[in-house]
């Protein structure tokens, strides 16, 4: 598993915690709500009862025993609102009076009534009516005419629950967002991991495709050489020729063209192998002088160098190219040494290569606050603006020999060094490199204040 990955499962974990504790805590909140709106509403349900009893027992003891139905007409009244009945009872539980005439006189046994009897304390209870309506009742112990009664009253519940209601919406609004962000949740999840399923799907087929170019590049490349080689060798052998000429001319094939397999692999190892940087102090002129002179007989075996100096510009020239250096002889630079040559010889090979045998090629430096520049100028054959896109992809060449890697390292080299590049070219006018990287690299890949 990649590291990516690893951090956007963790990513995806931690959203789904946040998700898991968001919705804990809005049920819980409107669990909670909906349980307060019910007391609330018992609380205001037992007030109301109370009154009404209160207010009944001295009713039904100033009216003596000519009553009449009174609980119906209190009823049909309205007096109070939400009544559902109201009945009395002795204290063996027979109904003294009701709003429903045809139950007086009935005995019931009823453990409500009972307690109350036997207690004296009211008791608070839901009672389920023949109709199905759950209605909220009050026991209530009423002293009436010297004698010990039991007064019932029922309440509707419906005008006392309006809170209730609405906890209760909200409780189930509350509940059904939550189940459709889940829902919209899950459906971004797996979304999000097809589509990483498919990129990852797709790089796989980039890299294989990039391996399968890679290797018919190599082929191509490591078969030339090896043709020729065969080709000579089979030819010494066949021919057995005692013209030494002939013999040295074969062999200098054979030699040159293990040199180019050489550096096909040593290119290809610069490319592929991690780059952990060693860094040193040192001269940057020394430096630019050392890769001079690598290169110059990479471009000409037998060169005839003269070397001028003039107060600091050193021109050399080589069978009619000609490298000017205008780089201070003082200039300290911490880094990687060994990178940094790398990256310069192949960026003057490519100068020196774009001459074509007769140009010139400057190099020269500009100093920054804590970077530095470092630019090579070459008068050659410049590069055209279709090709210029393509010139840092590894094996991109129009040369007859190059492995097309030498840019493409360069590229590499810089980068773990901090670096960057930048190319400016024109086609049949000569091309510009210029190389940015820091004067003094620190341990841990930032530049460091210079004096
Ligand atoms: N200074 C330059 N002038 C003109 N063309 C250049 C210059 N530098 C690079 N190029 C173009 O960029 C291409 C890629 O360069 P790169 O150094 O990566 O490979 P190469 O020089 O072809 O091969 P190698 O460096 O392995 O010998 C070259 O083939 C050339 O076309
Ligand atoms: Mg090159």
């Amino acid at each position: 598993m990649g590291v990516s990955d690893k951090l956007s499962r963790n990513n995806w974990m931690y959203i789904i915690i946040i998700l898991i504790v968001a919705t804990v805590v809005t049920v819980l909140s409107t669990a909670l709500t909906y349980r307060n709106a019910t007391n609330a509403s018992e609380d205001s349900m037992k007030l109301h009862a109370l009154g009404i009893a209160v207010s009944l027992e001295a009713s039904l003891s100033k009216i003596g025993h000519d009553r009449g139905n009174i609980f119906k007409t209190i009823i049909s009244e309205g007096r109070w609102k939400g009544i559902a009945f109201l009945a009395l009872y002795d204290k063996d539980g027979t109904i003294i009076l009701h709003s429903n005439e045809n139950l007086i006189g009935r005995q019931v046994q009823d453990r409500s009534i009972k307690t109350v009897a036997e207690t004296g304390s009211a008791v608070y209870e839901y009672i389920e009516l023949g109709t199905g309506e759950n209605v909220f009742a009050l026991n209530f112990p009423a002293h009436v005419q010297n004698s010990e009664t039991i007064l019932r009253l029922a309440l509707h519940t419906y005008p006392f629950y309006g809170m209730v209601r609405q906890a209760r919406l909200q409780l189930i609004s509350i509940s059904v967002l939550i189940v459709c962000l889940w829902g919209i949740g899950f459906f971004f999840v797996r979304a999000s991991k097809r589509s990483e399923e498919l990129k990852q799907a797709m790089a796989e087929k980039e890299r294989l495709a990039m391996l399968g170019e890679m290797a018919s590049v190599l082929a191509h490349e490591i078969r030339n050489p090896l043709g020729s080689i065969k080709g000579f060798a089979q030819y010494l052998i066949e021919q057995k020729t005692e013209n030494k000429k002939q013999r040295t001319d074969c062999l200098n094939v054979i030699a040159s063209e293990s040199k180019r397999l050489e550096r096909l692999t040593d290119d290809l190892l610069a490319y592929v192998r991690p780059a952990a940087v060693r860094l040193e102090e040192f001269n940057l002129r020394h430096l630019i002088d050392e890769v001079v002179m690598s290169v110059i007989p990479a471009s000409d075996n037998n060169p005839a160098v003269n070397a001028v100096n003039v107060s600091g510009l050193k021109i050399l020239n080589i069978k009619g190219i000609k490298i000017h250096i205008d780089i201070p002889e003082n200039i300290k630079v911490t880094t990687d040494r060994e990178k940094l040559k790398q990256i310069l010889i192949n960026i003057i090979q490519n100068a020196v290569d774009a001459s074509d045998g007769n140009g010139d090629t400057e190099i020269k430096c500009e100093l920054h606050e804590k970077e530095i520049t470092i630019s090579v100028k070459d008068n050659g054959c410049g590069i055209d603006r279709d090709t210029i896109e393509k010139i840092f992809q590894p094996f991109f060449t129009t040369k007859a020999k190059g492995t097309g890697l030498g840019l493409a390292i360069v590229q590499k080299l810089l980068k773990s060094i901090g670096g960057s590049i930048e190319v400016s070219s024109e086609h049949n006018s000569g091309s510009i490199f210029k190389i940015t990287f820091a004067r003094m690299l620190s341990a841990n890949g930032h530049s460091m204040g210079s004096n």
